[in-house]
């Protein structure tokens, strides 16, 4: 007998679900155990073109009566955002439906609701395609490593910004200039604030330090920072050093291993780590665990067929699961860790400002960072005129200490203006 799938959305991801099911249909029904049958479409507007064929006897506006059909086994959610998503999910799960869903808005903010009623209700949640599109992320961190101790999950998680640092650091562009290209191109979207403000990337970093240290998160502990303020001098900048700008979604536990920080902001990484070669708008994302050492996974971080395959992978499980009278991991947040604040960060810091060009001001300079202690590594200066350009690289010291130093700085006649300040990450794998 078929299994019925109830699909929430057919755009981008949608459309190539269906395509995918349609031109599959006879490998997915072997690799399942049974036919894959698609039960119903709900969409917002039923008679809007789309990019694959769809029975129109299967397009519905009623999303809330398709879910709660009883002839439906699977429900796939890709609608995106929080309502009525979270509605339609949890009344197919009060129903005893398994979920597939992409949506990591959701899953960032209202998880622990999600989680709750797949357990209450003895459905299966899978959302391989919320983090990082194509590339198989969740079930590895979820599943494979399951047996492990996982450090540090560092990676680029959001392709649009990814497309327009690495154009900055390609043609020299202003930070402008590249986000318009990415927008002509479809990279960006007319309204970029979620990519470029770092929203996007701070919610698939709490989904994946969730997972990653068996812990609750939600996009509210993530400390994020866009890459609105990123200049085509910070890029240039990096370039001379030898480093590149890359946003980075960062999930680290502490020393002692008791908390663990979550963060999204830009960072200068050396040319020669392996994130650095990630172009365009490939997304990647490094684990560190205590047995498996270092892992790199790579690829489309976005786009219909991508997310769509992580899609379908997502059902096949969901599909096995059902014939097999079984089902997939729970949510796992036993360890409970907390996330600690900001200021409790310890990293690397790349610091420009602009000083008066006269004897005695390196000296006061480097008293501010002593003061604070933040120790120094590197010190370059350039003079122009009556003005210099200081650019100092700290070893490691807190993010606190740091904003600390920047604020004395900042009331030192001698100092100009704070031209940038900039994490410097990943020194330790390149
Ligand atoms: N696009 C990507 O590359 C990508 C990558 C990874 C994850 N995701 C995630 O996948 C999900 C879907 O993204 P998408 O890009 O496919 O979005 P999209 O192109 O905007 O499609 C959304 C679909 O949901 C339908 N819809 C909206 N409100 C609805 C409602 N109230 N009832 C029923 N249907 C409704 C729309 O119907 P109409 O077509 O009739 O307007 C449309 O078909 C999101 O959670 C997103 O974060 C997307």
């Amino acid at each position: 007998m078929a299994l019925k799938v109830a699909l929430l959305g057919c755009g981008v991801v949608g459309s190539q679900v269906i395509r995918l099911m349609r031109e599959q249909a006879d490998d997915l029904a072997a690799r399942v155990g049974a036919p894959l049958e698609l039960a119903g479409v709900a969409v917002r507007r039923p008679g809007r073109r789309r990019d694959t064929e769809v029975d129109p006897a299967l397009l519905t506006t009623d999303a809330e009566a398709l879910v709660t059909r009883d002839d439906v086994d699977i429900v796939v959610e890709v609608i995106g955002g929080i309502e009525p998503a979270r509605s339609l999910i949890l009344s197919a799960m009060r129903g005893g439906k398994s979920v597939v869903t992409a949506n990591k808005a959701l899953l960032a903010e209202d998880g622990a609701t999600i989680h709750a009623a797949a357990r209450d209700n003895d459905a299966d949640l899978y959302f391989e395609a919320a983090v990082a599109g194509a590339i198989p992320l969740i079930r590895p961190l979820r599943e494979s490593l399951a047996g492990d101790h996982v450090h540090r999950v560092l990676g680029i998680v959001n392709g649009t910004t990814n497309y327009i640092l690495d154009k900055m650091d390609s043609s020299g562009a202003s930070f402008s200039d590249a986000l318009e290209e990415a927008q002509v191109l479809g990279y960006a979207e007319a309204d970029p604030t979620a990519d470029v403000e770092g929203f996007d990337a701070a919610a698939k970093a709490a989904i994946l330090a969730g997972i990653a240290f068996h812990s609750r998160v939600t996009a509210a502990d993530v400390h994020r920072e866009g890459i609105t303020e990123v200049t085509a001098a910070d890029v240039a900048g990096a370039k001379a050093m030898g480093y590149v700008i890359k946003l980075l979604a960062i999930c680290a536990r502490s020393e002692d291993g008791a908390s663990f920080g979550v963060r999204v902001h830009p960072a200068m990484i050396p040319r020669t780590h392996p994130l650095a070669g990630v172009r365009e708008a490939y997304n990647a994302v490094f684990v560190e665990a205590r047995s498996a050492g270092r892992l790199m996974f790579y690829g489309a971080g976005a786009g219909g067929a991508p997310t769509a395959s992580a899609v379908l992978g997502d059902i096949v499980a969901v599909g096995r699961n059902l014939l097999a009278g079984t089902r997939g991991p729970e949510e796992s947040t036993y360890a409970d860790l907390s996330v600690h604040p900001m200021g409790e960060t310890v990293t690397r810091y790349h610091v420009s400002l602009d000083v008066a060009d006269k004897p005695g001001v390196l000296a006061r300079v480097a008293d501010m960072f002593a003061k604070h202690d933040v120790s120094i590594q590197t010190v370059h200066q350039e003079g122009y005129g009556d003005e210099a350009q200081l650019v100092l690289v700290t070893h490691r010291a807190s993010d606190a200490a740091l904003s600390a130093t920047i604020e004395g700085l900042r009331e030192l006649d001698i100092v100009r203006d704070v031209v940038s300040v900039m994490r410097v990450e990943g020194e330790d794998v390149a």
